[in-house]
């Protein structure tokens, strides 16, 4: 059997270098188009892999060169191939009908419509990227109509990927369930039991999930969209912690015990971040507004609406505590990735929260432990939605004089007003704070948006500290 995925990116790249890995019989190839990126892939011993995932290089290395390789030769491997797993980028469109919500399905289509043109054989065909509800039947048009040879079949399974950033060889390797949606007709059944025993091979059965296409697709849009709204939920009471004095680590412990409601994915944050949530509730919301269910999309968009609140929110506290001018104040931002262990910053919050210090005046110094200078000036230059167009890319803003990059926390520090958490790193917790302290101007003020810090123990050094959804400060209290 050979394995094709189509997309060497956060989801192709680790999730065929672990059925490559566990599947030593089986031929995996990963093509991608973006030539750097393919070559990334292929570097020897030493050399960074393209994007950083813990775990992620053992498994590389054990079954590169093996059962697995890295190619830019698309037509060649997709022509062999078996199953042809597609995950490539599905971003927001920016433009025409569906703006700012739809999906913009140009490089699925583009896909397809390569499988079809290089197809002497059947295939099964997999969709692994996010898409919207119903895609797999578009594509089997585009499918079906552009492969000149009508011996050949497609079959279209939807296997959506549950795996999260900074934790995607563990997700991989024990995953919750692995979902596979398929036809109710014979051949996409037999299609669904060939995948299937792809995942047999380390996956217990009971957490093998089969449904129809459409469950699948569906699944994976109100997986990330309950998840976010669970954040977008406990943020508001963040809100309300800090007006009446509650503490809103207190309160979702408390109410995490319920084991109905459940302890994790209750962290109180300056926002979430990341490729899915935002992208995949706002396509949601797009296609509920599509069958004119007005009411659905309403709900929906405000988990969205409360996500941008708390950013903008912990943004007017920073001003607000500083006596309303930040205009050429010093800010160091520790943490810029979307969350911790991962370089990626696709939709992260520090976006917004830099985007809304530097309008304000605010010179910022930032520091991330993953995230590169380039990547950082990028993001705070490029329009909302536009990051995932690659062939947007060349039409950047010159970066802006506001902004400095350091490789250090403390260089961050040295000389600022005040500090912002933005990404719960743990080598942010073991800093030493009387030594930063010393170094920065007075009064020192610590936001903490991620609440990772010891907020007594900077309160005694002498910080005014705030912290997402606790007590405030009397120095902070508003009158
Ligand atoms: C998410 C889903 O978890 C995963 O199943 C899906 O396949 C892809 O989208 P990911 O975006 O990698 O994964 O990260 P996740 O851990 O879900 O975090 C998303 C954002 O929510 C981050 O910005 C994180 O900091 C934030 N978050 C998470 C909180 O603010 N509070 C929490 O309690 C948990
Ligand atoms: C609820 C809380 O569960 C309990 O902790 C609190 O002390 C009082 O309020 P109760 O109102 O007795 O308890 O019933 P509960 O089982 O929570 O159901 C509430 C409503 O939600 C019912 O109408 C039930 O039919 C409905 N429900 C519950 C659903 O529609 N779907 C569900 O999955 C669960
Ligand atoms: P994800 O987070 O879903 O994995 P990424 O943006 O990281 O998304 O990766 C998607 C990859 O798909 C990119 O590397 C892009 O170059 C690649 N890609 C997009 N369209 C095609 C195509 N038609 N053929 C091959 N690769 C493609």
């Amino acid at each position: 059997m050979k394995i094709v995925c189509i997309g060497a990116g956060y989801v192709g790249g680790p999730t065929m270098a672990m059925i490559a890995y566990k599947c030593p019989e089986i031929q995996v190839v990963v093509v991608d188009i973006n030539q750097a990126r393919i070559d990334a892939w292929n570097q020897l011993d030493g050399c960074e892999l393209p994007i950083y995932e813990p775990g992620l290089e053992e498994v590389v290395q054990a079954a590169r060169g093996r059962n697995l390789f890295f190619s830019s030769d698309t037509h060649k491997h997709v022509a062999e191939g078996d199953i042809i797993f597609v995950s490539v980028n599905t971003p927001t469109k920016t433009r025409g009908v569906g703006a700012g919500k739809a999906a913009d399905l140009t490089y699925w289509e583009g896909a397809a419509r390569m499988i079809a043109s290089v197809s002497t054989t059947s295939k099964i065909v997999v969709e692994k990227s996010t898409v919207p509800v119903k895609t797999a039947e578009a594509i089997e048009k585009v499918l079906r109509r552009n492969c000149a040879d009508p011996n050949v079949q497609f079959e279209i399974l939807s296997n959506p990927e549950f795996l999260a950033e900074g934790t995607a060889i563990e997700d991989l390797t024990v995953p919750d369930r692995v979902l596979i949606g398929g036809k109710e007709t014979e051949s996409g059944q037999r299609a669904l039991a060939v995948l299937k025993s792809v995942y047999q091979h380390w996956v217990p059965d009971e957490r093998i999930l089969c449904t129809n296409l459409w469950s699948a697709e569906l699944s994976k849009l109100t997986a990330n969209a309950m998840l976010a709204q669970r954040i977008s939920s406990v943020n508001t009471i963040s809100a309300l912690c800090e007006a009446t004095g509650a503490d809103v680590q207190q309160v979702a412990h408390s109410i995490g015990t319920d084991s109905r409601i459940g302890p994790k994915f209750l962290n109180a944050s300056v926002g979430f971040g990341g490729s899915c949530f935002q992208k995949d509730i706002l396509n949601l919301v797009y296609i509920c507004e599509g069958v004119g269910l007005k009411q659905v999309a309403d709900y929906w968009q405000s988990v969205v609406s409360i996500n941008d609140y708390q950013k903008q929110r912990f943004v007017e506290r920073i001003i607000e505590a500083m006596f309303n001018t930040i205009s050429g104040k010093k800010i160091a931002v520790l943490g810029f990735a979307f969350k911790k262990d991962t370089g990626d910053t696709r939709e992260t919050p520090a976006i917004d929260v830099c985007k809304g210090l530097t309008q304000d005046g605010a010179k910022l110094v930032i520091y991330d432990p993953k995230v590169t200078e380039a990547q950082i000036h990028q993001d705070l230059a490029t329009p909302k939605f536009e990051w995932d167009h690659p062939q947007s890319s060349g039409t950047k803003s010159p970066r802006s004089s506001a902004i400095t990059v350091v490789e250090d926390a403390y260089e961050a520090c040295e000389g600022a007003h005040g500090i912002t958490i933005l990404t719960e790193w743990d080598e942010f917790k073991k800093l030493d704070f009387e030594k930063i302290y010393a170094s920065m101007m007075k009064p020192a003020f610590v936001f903490d948006g991620r609440n990772i810090l010891d907020h007594a123990k900077l309160r005694e050094i002498g910080y005014i500290v705030y912290a997402l959804g606790k007590p405030l400060d009397p120095f902070l209290k508003r009158g």
